[in-house]
């Protein structure tokens, strides 16, 4: 059994999360709850894999092990009950970078990009930084089911002339597992629109028992001929410093224009730790994955009683996937840069900005509960002095 209270002081390795997030704001009492990875110790099945690589006592050039190949085959099979095969398959160092790589592969400077927002920033920011035009297609909140739904008619115009979609699914920042049919949904759209989807699947280990994250190249052939699907153990195993993650694409002409373009600069080749050890994690970590989304679940338990019993006035999404909660603070009445100010400042709590993820954002403050539940009695509480002064 895993010690998910265990306090862990990452001060001083360099951390964008803690050490970064002080510095920049020069205050070392700040209490990080903001970047995605989490502050439970990486399980010992990665840090086993390191220490191996380790012991050999040459840090040389690594090839791909077939290793690699069959525990992601296998996780798909036992997970999501699908079959993928290796020339399917292709590494690439990081996610965004893989987005940024099919822009650049499959589009041109000045080409439309869709995104459902809120959402992840990165997918807009790099697309504008490689000169894409960016589309945003608004999200609704729907109020009783406290989760965003898909307004597919303003999508079916928007996406209109549109090259590529980057779709988070499961989403961040909202936390929601698409339905099978929301996704079928959107690759009809897309595919009738000539506009190729990238499906981003960071999070999709991070699904809570209940719900059923979908494989996008699953849900229809229309799905599956136009999609680049991005995978990797990095968020659900707390592994993302080491870089490991692949592309699943089912269309073998799309596959090997987006391999050709990675293998014309060495994009899908990674260090020598990146693919034993998400072998590692596909291969041994179904347990901890468990005992760690039941722990995670827990502090979304404590935190909603919190809310309840504390500070009413904050609300939280549902949370269906990821360990991020969109916390709905709109009811306090405040200008998001007032919002911002009680969090960090006054309550020196640090959380995404809401309006970071889009502009329907606004009102919004993105909480990481990956983290021993002391520590979020602690964020709680300090946020509850603030308020109440
Ligand atoms: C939806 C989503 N995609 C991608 C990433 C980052 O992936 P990578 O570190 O592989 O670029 C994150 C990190 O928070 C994320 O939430």
């Amino acid at each position: 059994m895993s010690n998910f209270d265990e306090i862990l002081d990452r001060t001083g390795s360099s951390s964008v999360k803690w050490d970064l997030c002080r510095s920049t704001l020069g205050d070392e009492n700040l209490l990080p709850m903001w970047v995605a990875d989490m502050d439970f110790r990486t399980p010992s099945f990665v840090t086993d894999e390191i220490q191996r690589m380790m012991s050999f006592g040459v840090l040389g050039y690594t090839a791909i092990p077939q290793r690699w190949y069959d525990a992601i085959i296998a996780w798909y099979a036992s997970r999501f009950s699908c079959g993928i095969v290796k020339e399917e398959m292709t590494f690439i160092p990081g996610i965004v970078r893989g987005i940024a790589f099919v822009e650049q592969c499959f589009t041109q400077p000045g080409d439309k990009v869709i995104v459902l927002s809120p959402v992840y920033h990165p997918f807009f920011l790099v697309s504008r930084k490689n000169g894409r035009e960016v589309v945003y297609n608004s999200l609704i909140l729907n109020e009783e089911a406290r989760q965003y739904d898909i307004d597919f008619d303003t999508l079916s115009e928007q996406i209109k002339g549109c090259k590529v979609m980057i779709l988070s699914n499961p989403h961040n920042p909202g936390g929601k597992v698409w339905t099978k049919e929301e996704l079928a949904r959107i690759a009809e759209i897309a595919a009738d629109n000539g506009c190729l989807v990238i499906s981003d699947e960071i999070h999709c280990d991070l699904t809570q028992p209940g719900y059923v994250h979908h494989p996008f190249f699953t849900v229809s052939e229309k799905a599956a001929s136009n999609s680049i699907v991005f995978g990797a153990p990095s968020k659900a195993f707390n592994m993302p410093g080491v870089v490991s993650s692949y592309a699943i694409v089912k269309n073998p002409e799309i596959f090997k224009r987006f391999e050709a373009f990675l293998s014309a600069s060495e994009f899908d080749r990674g260090n020598m730790f990146a693919y034993d050890t998400c072998a590692a994690c596909y291969e041994k970590g179904s347990e901890w994955l468990a005992e760690m989304l039941a722990y995670v679940k827990s502090n979304y338990d404590f935190l909603q009683e919190f809310l309840r019993d504390r500070l009413p006035m904050i609300h939280t999404l549902d949370l269906q996937a990821t360990y991020l909660v969109f916390l709905d603070c709109r009811e306090l009445g405040l200008e998001q840069k007032d919002l911002v100010d009680l969090f960090v400042r006054k309550a020196g709590v640090v959380l995404n900005d809401g309006t970071m993820f889009g502009p329907e954002g606004k009102g919004f403050m993105r909480l990481n509960i990956g983290c021993p539940r002391s520590m979020l009695e602690e964020g709680l509480t300090r946020l509850e002095k603030a308020i109440k002064g």
